[in-house]
């Protein structure tokens, strides 16, 4: 797929088909997803597989804040990626102490780079997903018995699509631009 196309053509998608995204297909996805940037190359992402039923029925039961929307997704998928990250590393020097006054928000920068790249290679291969961030790391994090080197950033269920899109709009491209 060319790359303004699958740019432009990826969308969220919340339901999904019974079919399960196969490992090789899914490493396939991670293995082009880990080009993604990352502060100073310390690849401190993680992609968290999860594929057992009752552990994806548990975190859209109990992790998803009363967000009915975000529990029917989680139940609806067969695979769900927990985007974690190794903590206290992006944004810092090595003695410990932040490099910018952004503080360890670089972390989640990473994350968010690589949730984007995840999914567009994601796409690239057939498969759908939308990124959630109405959940509880915590509660996530308690249920899949992470240590706690690791925070979940995000949750991503994947999938073959199940519906159609919403494609909700954009704005206009001058309202995105500033120049100075
Ligand atoms: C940081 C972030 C958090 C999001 N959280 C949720 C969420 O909790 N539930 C959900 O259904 N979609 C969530 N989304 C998906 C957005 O609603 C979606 O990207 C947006 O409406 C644009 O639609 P598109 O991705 O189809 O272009 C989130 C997206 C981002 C970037």
């Amino acid at each position: 797929m060319e790359l303004i196309e699958g740019i432009r053509t990826r969308r969220s998608m919340r339901q999904f088909t019974d079919k399960k995204v196969d490992r090789e297909t899914l490493e396939k996805i991670i293995d082009a997803a880990r080009s993604a940037p990352t502060w100073k190359n310390s690849q401190t992402v993680r992609y968290v597989v999860v594929e057992d039923r009752q552990t994806l029925d548990r975190i859209a039961d109990d992790a998803t804040c009363g967000r009915e929307a975000n529990r029917r997704t989680i139940r609806g998928t067969q695979t769900l990626i927990a985007l974690a990250s190794v903590k206290g590393i992006s944004g810092y020097e090595p003695d410990g102490s932040f490099t910018t006054n952004k503080g360890n928000e670089w972390q989640m920068f990473d994350a968010g780079i690589a949730a984007q790249t995840f999914m567009l290679a994601a796409h690239a291969y057939g498969v759908s997903s939308v990124v959630l961030g109405i959940f509880s790391d915590e509660k996530v994090s308690e249920i899949l018995g992470l240590d706690d080197t690791l925070t979940v950033s995000a949750l991503i269920p994947i999938g073959y699509a199940g519906g159609e899109p919403r494609n909700p709009p954009r704005k206009d491209l001058l309202e995105y631009i500033i120049y100075k």
